[in-house]
């Protein structure tokens, strides 16, 4: 999705801004801009694609210009929704004055009737975007007073907005301000750093404030952010942070790609996701985060899990777990489902909304709808401060670190992890034994350990891929705790091969799909040694049956299914829930191998956006 970064202060801006759009590269884009100002004068660059284009033009266009020794300016990469991805619908976005430049994410519902007045008082427009009509809104009502323009304008915008602008007749000041779509500044020495993403500044400075919805602030050159107020013009205080991350967190470290660096990060991630939380001796969970007694918990009837895309597999797992360690009923809902439809919310319903950058938009509005409907509403969420951790009452952190690929692997084992610990603290409080329960907790600590033991296989999983790369279909099948694993790895080849890939309960096989099966059509069936292997090898027969090719992922020494596949990855030995992990990190690799392979560009797969911010 689209990202913002704005810098004032004493060094050269369009280093850092460039700089700063290259760590927002993996968010998604198609187009980026920048703006710098040279004391007084606006100078603004825009190209299709990569930031590399625009580096460009700024080297060919800006040699030796004053633009290159500007010190402040914002910058933006685009990733279309109002108009085609072209030079003209790139931000920035300047009024029709030339006096205000203007970075937006985000989308404002009401841009066309603002437009229609404003062309009728004879404004025009370059561009087919919303941002550019804020741009001449905020313009209109400039009288001398930036940030009172912008308060003005804001009053008037139905929609949301991450926006950051400046303004030539007061180049020492630059304005930020959010709703729906998130703002952080970052406070350096001598300089502040806006960004909608904390990758983008963790560079340089560790100490940030996140602006909350309807947050506008106005920030000086000398004195830094002056004061940030919310949209009625009343001051509002707001903390400083600081961040628990480095920017070598957010390198590639080695690595090809960072979903390859991820993916083998999982056992520490993993490790992060219990370190404090196990109590071994009473064989539960600590997850303090919750604050809640064991009376609290078992008031607790029904859990209603929402999320999207991977957290919505992860959440299904979750839904198992809650059902088979602690008895309790769980529904998943795609979260952008739940939001229109008109969902039942009992007493004691505890909701749950799962998001790795907590603030997908369709997430973050379930979370609204269930809080509306008077349900206590938690988080699990890996980014720290994001919408969705700060708007839901209580909540568990991932801590897998920041996952900048696209495609997402450590945060899905993470979720899933919590979520076993979840169920084992709910468990405890319910049926669940006290030896069971120390039996879980030694699972949870053997998982880095078997995931590192999985990531071995590697090689073998590129081989298999590499043979398989140039079929266009193909199908996952899994049934119990391997059916929202077959939907992960179907997910996962899809977005980053674009091969055709679709994840089915290997019962549904037969109630149509099984009519595409032929020879081009592998099947990548999980039939490690868990409950529902017997059915799943009657399933793989019928698919040898139709000819299609078998890949089979099974467990270490189960000798007897090898004959049936064509091709086999074998998994570590595991309780039930943590073979569930490790075949996700199997399908991760064999993903990933098989998009190298055909020349995708794995951490930034077309028309994805890695945190989706808009419906
Ligand atoms: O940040 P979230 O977990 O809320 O994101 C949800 C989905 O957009 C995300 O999981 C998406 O499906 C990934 N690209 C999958 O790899």
């Amino acid at each position: 999705m689209c990202g913002i970064i704005a810098y004032i202060g004493q060094k050269p801006a369009h280093e850092i801004l460039i700089r700063g759009l290259h760590r927002l590269e993996y968010r998604g884009y198609d187009s980026s801009g920048l703006t710098v100002m040279d004391k007084n004068k606006i100078n603004t660059l825009r190209a299709v694609g990569k930031v590399d284009n625009l580096s460009e033009k700024v080297n060919d266009s800006w040699e030796s210009k004053p633009a290159k020794e500007a010190t402040s300016g914002i910058a933006h990469t685009r990733w279309a929704t109002h108009g085609l991805p072209t030079e003209e619908n790139a931000h920035p976005h300047t009024d029709n004055s030339g006096k205000i430049s203007l970075v937006h994410n985000g989308i404002i519902e009401n841009y066309q009737q603002l437009r229609s007045k404003l062309e009728s008082k004879g404004y025009k427009f370059y561009s087919e975007t919303d941002s550019e009509v804020l741009c001449n809104l905020i313009s209109e009502l400039y009288n001398e007073d930036i940030e009172e323009a912008v308060v003005q304008a804001l009053k008037m915008v139905e929609g949301t907005y991450g926006i950051a602008l400046v303004c030539s007749d007061e180049p020492e000041r630059l304005i930020a301000a959010r709703r729906g779509s998130p703002i952080i500044i970052g406070l350096g020495e001598k300089e502040t750093i806006v960004a909608s993403d904390v990758s983008a500044l963790v560079q340089y400075t560790k100490q940030v404030i996140y602006l909350n919805d309807n947050d506008i602030v106005t920030i000086n050159r000398d004195e830094g952010v002056t004061e940030i107020f919310d949209i009625t013009k009343t001051h509002v205080s707001r903390e400083v942070e600081e961040v628990d991350w480095d920017l070598g967190s957010a390198e590639k470290g080695g690595y090809e790609h960072y979903m390859l660096k991820e993916i083998f990060e999982q056992p520490e991630a993993i490790t992060n996701t219990f370190r404090g939380r196990l109590n071994l001796d009473e064989g539960t969970a600590i997850l303090s985060g919750l604050n809640l007694t064991p009376k609290k918990i078992v008031e607790i009837n029904r859990v209603l899990i929402f999320a999207c895309g991977t957290s919505l597999h992860a959440s299904m797992l979750g839904q198992y777990f809650f059902e088979d360690y602690a008895q309790l009923p769980s529904n998943v809902n795609h979260a952008a489902e739940f939001r229109y439809r008109n969902p039942i919310v009992e007493k004691h319903t505890l909701a749950l909304a799962i998001s790795q950058s907590g603030e997908t938009a369709d997430t973050l509005a379930a979370v609204r709808e269930a809080k509306r409907k008077g349900a206590d509403v938690w988080g699990l969420c890996n980014v720290v401060g994001s919408t969705i951790a700060r708007e839901t009452e209580r909540g568990i952190y991932l801590h897998a670190g920041p996952e900048i690929s696209v495609a997402s692997t450590k945060a899905f084992t993470t979720q899933v992890m919590v979520l076993l610990q979840m169920a084992l603290k709910f468990g405890r409080c319910h049926r669940l034994s006290r030896s069971e329960g120390v039996k879980l907790c030694q699972h949870i600590e053997s998982t880095p350990e078997l995931i590192r033991e999985m990531l071995k296989e590697a090689e073998n999983i590129k081989k298999i891929a590499l043979k398989y790369k140039d079929y266009d279909n193909c199908f996952y099948i899994g049934r119990g705790y391997m059916y929202p694993v077959a939907l992960e790895g179907a997910l996962k080849l899809k977005e980053i091969s674009y091969i055709h890939a679709e994840g089915y309960h290997a019962a549904e096989l037969k109630h149509g799909p099984i009519a595409l099966l032929e020879e081009s059509v592998p099947v990548i069936a999980l039939a490690n040694d868990v409950d529902g292997k017997d059915k799943i090898i009657g399933n793989v027969e019928e698919c040898k049956a139709r000819k299609s090719p078998v890949i089979l992922t099974a467990t270490k020494g189960d000798e007897e299914v090898k004959s049936l596949s064509d091709d086999i990855i074998w998994i570590p030995e595991a309780s039930a829930p943590i073979a569930a992990i490790l075949t996700t990190v199997a399908l991760q690799l064999y993903s990933y191998y098989v998009a190298v392979a055909r020349g995708c560009d794995v951490d930034q797969p077309r028309n994805l956006a890695k945190s989706v911010t808009v419906e």
